[in-house]
């Protein structure tokens, strides 16, 4: 219906809908960005408020990738450019003065139609290293690294390999303060607590 250079703008729109600030201030009336890590993704909603707010963050947000691919759909090549352009929006918020969260709930809405397998296998690898370490930013970074990877390992085209490995870039760019206090011992765990503070 829309022109392509249209639906291009209208993915990265979508992406740029902060779920985590409008669940937490509509419904639960706290900002999230006043605590935890001060991220507005599903991780630190559920510090701040829990599992009733953090799933429809989730869901919220993943589906923002989803509508990413499908508005550009039905060629693959285009829909992946959809797909990151939702993370692109989802990361650096047109609402939010170019802020944003880290990429990794709606990343995954993006993956998971186009590269099922791929998507799986990082989830898996996201689940055990955050069951283990309760340090949900080791486990994105992994898994998104893990993204072009597995990718070529799967032979998958070129084209999606350079989209993962630019989508793993986003993902990992957007968690530089994690990254900083995973290599200092400070890292945030994902615990419940009324602060957000671990
Ligand atoms: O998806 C974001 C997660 O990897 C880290 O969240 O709140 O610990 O910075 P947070």
């Amino acid at each position: 219906v829309f022109s392509p250079w249209l639906t291009a703008v209208l993915a990265y729109v979508v992406g740029s809908i902060p779920s985590g600030l409008l669940i937490g201030k509509l419904f639960f009336n706290t900002d999230v960005r006043l605590y935890g890590s001060k991220n507005i993704g599903a991780t630190n909603t559920y510090r701040v408020l829990g599992l009733k707010a953090a799933l429809p963050v989730f869901i919220c947000d993943a589906a923002k990738g989803m509508l990413g691919v499908w508005l550009m759909g039905p060629i693959p090549e285009n829909m992946l450019i959809g797909g990151i352009l939702a993370m692109v929006g989802h990361n650096w918020s047109l609402f939010l003065g170019f802020k944003g969260g880290r990429g990794v709930a709606t990343g995954l809405g993006v993956l998971i139609f186009l590269v099922p397998t791929v998507s799986a296998m990082c989830f898996a690898v996201w689940a055990i290293i955050v069951y283990f370490t309760k340090l949900v930013s080791l486990g994105s970074i992994v898994a998104a690294a893990l993204v072009p990877i597995l990718m070529w390992a799967f032979n998958a085209p070129l084209w999606y390999i350079v989209f993962g490995a630019v989508a793993a870039l986003f993902v990992i760019v957007r968690h530089r303060e994690n990254i900083v206090r995973l290599l200092q011992g400070k890292e945030l765990k994902v615990v419940r607590t009324k602060s957000g503070d671990t």
